[in-house]
């Protein structure tokens, strides 16, 4: 798949794209690079690209340099210069890629509520990194942009792609510093770390079902968390069962079988909330409300109903199911008084570019 960019006319500067964010299956938790940022993971991961739950970012390049800084706005509020840091980075690095001066202008619109569980980072820059290069006439396809958008956040490598996606860690673990450093020059377009689909998003009617118990921000960032993950003894024991995983899930994606995928699922969210826990200093992301549908979906899968649950870097939890289950779980959900609010997402496609614009 290519990204096309020809909306993004010569005299117009300024690109438009829709990138849904997505649920890891098998998480990526853990870098490979502390300090270099270039989101290297210490294991593969398997998402579904969510089509409900998306970002649209529109971003024009100032080719009059009357823009003194890049501005940024989200959800409808300007960030101050620390918080749109991150993004800043991300508008150098396709600057340096174009070998342009111009500063931006972005504006990005979530279509669900921040601090609801869904990874906002995940789709804000995969649809940064679409836009972003469209607009400066970057022709790249998909593979290129999630190699960049790994290095604006991970997780954003595999809202590249729609449907079922795989990220492959790539970087290999025997490479030298002499190999690593002959890659620096061309380490923006370094393919080795990127996503793929491995299959679309008519293959599986999954449903992503987040069961919202808190909606408090949370007090440690992942990329924060990222860096603390070496520090757990249960590292090194998750990322050495990850291997059988990945098998298995590809196997269930590939067979529909809710069955299969489902105790994997919940394996590896709990080996990572076991990771994060025993992290110096410990990551506790869980409330009362987290365990109260934890036991919850086990009493329900006792009564014979499909589901099975996975939890990000936050108290939320993602119940997964197939289509056909998901109203009886949306129902049993809406029962329990932990539960303030109820999202629900099938698969979704890749980002695209849309010829409406934000501003
Ligand atoms: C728990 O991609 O948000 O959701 O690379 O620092 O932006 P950065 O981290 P991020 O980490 C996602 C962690 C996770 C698991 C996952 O989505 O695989």
């Amino acid at each position: 798949m290519t990204i096309e960019c020809a909306t993004a006319s010569s005299s117009e500067r300024k690109a438009t794209s829709r990138a849904g964010s997505n649920i890891a299956f098998i998480k990526y938790w853990g870098v490979a690079d502390a300090g270099e940022d270039l989101n290297i993971p210490l294991n593969n991961s398997i998402s579904m690209t969510l089509a409900d739950a998306h970002t649209t970012t529109t971003v024009a390049w100032d080719h009059s340099a009357r823009l003194p800084t890049d501005t940024v706005v989200i959800d409808g509020v300007q960030l101050k210069r620390a918080p749109a840091q991150r993004i800043v980075a991300h508008l150098d690095r396709l600057r340096a890629l174009a070998g342009v001066p111009y500063k931006a202008r972005v504006v990005s619109n979530n279509n669900f509520p921040m601090a609801s569980g869904i990874a906002s980072s995940a789709s804000g820059f995969a649809a940064l990194t679409v836009a972003g290069a469209a607009a400066l006439g970057l022709q790249l396809d998909a593979t290129r942009l999630s190699a960049l958008a790994r290095q604006g956040s991970g997780s954003a490598s595999r809202s590249l792609f729609g449907g079922f996606v795989e990220w492959e860690r790539g970087w290999g673990e025997g490479e030298s510093e002499e190999e690593r450093r002959e890659n620096e020059s061309s380490v923006l377009l370094d393919t080795r770390s990127v996503a793929r689909q491995i299959h679309d998003e008519e293959h599986w009617a999954l449903r992503d079902i987040i069961a919202i118990v808190s909606a408090a921000a949370k007090r440690v960032s992942s990329s924060g968390g990222h860096r603390l993950a070496a520090t757990s003894p249960f590292n090194a024991a998750r990322t050495h069962s990850v291997g059988d995983w990945l098998k298995t899930v590809r196997r269930a994606i590939a067979a529909r079988d809710i069955s299969l995928l489902g105790p994997v699922l919940e394996a590896d969210a709990l080996a990572m909330h076991a990771v994060m826990m025993t992290s110096s200093p410990s990551l506790l992301y869980w409330q009362p409300g987290t365990l109260e549908v934890l036991h919850a979906v086990c009493a329900w899968r006792e009564a014979g109903v499909p589901v099975y649950f996975t939890i990000d870097a936050g108290p939320n939890v993602h119940l997964i199911c197939e289509a056909e289950t998901a109203a009886e779980v949306e129902d049993r959900l809406h029962s329990l008084p932990a539960v303030r609010r109820v999202l629900t997402s099938g698969p979704g496609p890749g980002p695209q570019l849309l010829a409406g614009h934000l501003f």
